[in-house]
């Protein structure tokens, strides 16, 4: 789902930026992220800072998705040099099955109804042996900033125990989870066909 404005406003903020190059990027390399020669595939992209770090770690091929084209119209016009797409993650029929070797998202399922239907389409598109990276916020984070900063999350069924069972069952198997203040962070690897 689209982003609320003020959610909006925060995610193009210096300090998300901070967050996300000195804590998450640090914590995902920390838990086997290296996409050296890789196909790459990041859901939610938003406006691109993330292909700017992972562009720094030499991918073969790299390409952002977000459903929100405002998103992708800043994405693009900061990164002219990298590739990114309005699209939604629960349809991701233009990737060929077995085509990525790494899949990354950087706090996106919680904002999909049909975020089932996103890992269904994650584990297709995986390589074997393909690594899917992501982090999301708890229950009790999202309740908190929608409480103080009217973020205005939509109302889903995400939670960590139910995707951890849907990954599982997709043959996603969790390799490493490493709960933080804000975030809990995962790294799955696809051990069979989809
Ligand atoms: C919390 S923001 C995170 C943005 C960016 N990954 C970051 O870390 O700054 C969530 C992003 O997910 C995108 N999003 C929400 N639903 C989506 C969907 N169904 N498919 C693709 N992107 C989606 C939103 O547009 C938004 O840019």
């Amino acid at each position: 789902m689209k982003l609320s404005k003020p959610e909006f406003r925060a995610m193009q903020s210096l300090p998300r930026k901070l967050g996300q190059r000195f804590f998450e990027m640090s914590m995902f390399r920390h838990m086997g992220l290296d996409v050296q020669n890789k196909d790459v595939l990041e859901i939610g992209c938003g406006s691109g800072y993330g292909a700017y770090l992972l562009n720094q770690l030499d991918p073969k091929s790299y390409i952002g998705l977000d459903v929100m084209p405002e998103q992708i119209a800043l994405a693009k016009k900061k990164y002219p040099q990298f590739q990114f797409i309005a699209q939604d993650a629960e349809d991701l029929s233009q990737f060929e099955d077995a085509s990525k070797d790494t899949v990354i998202i950087f706090g996106v399922l919680h904002h999909i109804l049909g975020w089932r239907k996103a890992i269904d389409e994650i584990a297709r598109v995986l390589k074997p042996n393909g690594s899917l990276f992501l982090e999301e916020p708890r229950g009790v984070d999202i309740k908190f900033f929608d409480a103080i900063f009217r973020w205005g999350h939509p109302d889903t069924d995400f939670g960590f125990k139910a995707m951890e069972t849907h990954l599982t069952s997709r043959g996603l198997v969790i390799q490493s989870k490493q709960w933080t203040p804000l975030l809990t962070m995962y790294h799955a690897a696809k051990t069979r066909g989809s």
